[in-house]
């Protein structure tokens, strides 16, 4: 399979990425220069005007099987410090350009036979759950992707598109451990790529559904 897979520097990006590579041409993005195990990587700041352009460009007319929208701008801070860059920000990345990298992308995952968009939210912008101070901004644009998730599915159906959207519980990634040193995260970052890979590979029929994990299970919403 051909798969793309943003944010791959990141912890569970890597790990995605090096558990993937073993059986699939994995195409990354980062801000980085390319990790050892990554052979097809697109050096970018998703930040920048024509990210996605380039991304497109890169992959050209390659079919896609699965894109994992992976990448997000963490903001935590107190709502009274939020600032319109960190909203502007946090909606690009985490919003923004996973829309626009589905748009770009819809004829490359028309080519594949089961193709599947993964995008990966947070139970910060899930309805009903227990929230981190200083999210506000964060959970919101997870919400937007949530959503997103949902609506979008019914125009992708009629190209076989399935997509769904993983809201994560807590894990020891940098990104929490930086932001929340005092908790103790709920799972390995290793667990979450594992069960997103089983998805993955189940090919499944379901599509515009909000998962998530608990007990170490999937749960389907
Ligand atoms: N960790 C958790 O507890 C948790 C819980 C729920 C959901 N999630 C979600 O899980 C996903 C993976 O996060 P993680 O925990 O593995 O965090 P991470 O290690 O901080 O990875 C996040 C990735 O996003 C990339 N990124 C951020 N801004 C970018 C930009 N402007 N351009 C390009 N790349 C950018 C980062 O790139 P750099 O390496 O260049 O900084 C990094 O590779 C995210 O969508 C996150 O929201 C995490």
């Amino acid at each position: 399979m051909n798969i793309l897979i943003t944010g791959s520097n990141g912890s569970l990006g890597q790990e995605l990425t090096k558990a993937l590579l073993k059986q699939n041409t994995v195409y990354t993005t980062s801000r980085h220069k390319a990790l050892p195990h990554e052979k097809n990587h697109i050096k970018i700041d998703l930040l920048e005007d024509n990210a996605v352009s380039k991304i497109k460009e890169y992959i050209n007319n390659k079919p896609i099987d699965i894109l994992i929208n992976n990448a997000a701008h963490f903001c935590k801070r107190k709502y009274s410090e939020v600032s319109e860059k960190d909203m502007d920000q946090s909606f690009k990345v985490n919003f923004k350009v996973p829309f626009m990298l589905i748009q770009q992308l819809t004829e490359n995952l028309k080519l594949s036979e089961n193709p599947q968009i993964i995008n990966i939210g947070s139970l910060s912008g899930q309805q009903g759950v227990t929230k981190y101070k200083g999210l506000s901004i964060y959970g919101a644009t997870k919400g937007a992707l949530t959503i997103l998730s949902e609506t979008l599915a019914e125009e992708l159906i009629k190209n076989n598109i399935k997509i769904n959207c993983f809201n994560l519980p807590s894990f020891d990634s940098k990104m929490f451990t930086k932001a929340f040193p005092e908790e103790n995260p709920l799972l390995k970052t290793k667990e979450i790529s594992e069960k997103i890979i089983s998805f993955i590979h189940s090919n499944t029929s379901i599509s515009g559904k909000i998962i998530t994990i608990e007990k170490n299970k999937l749960k389907i919403l």
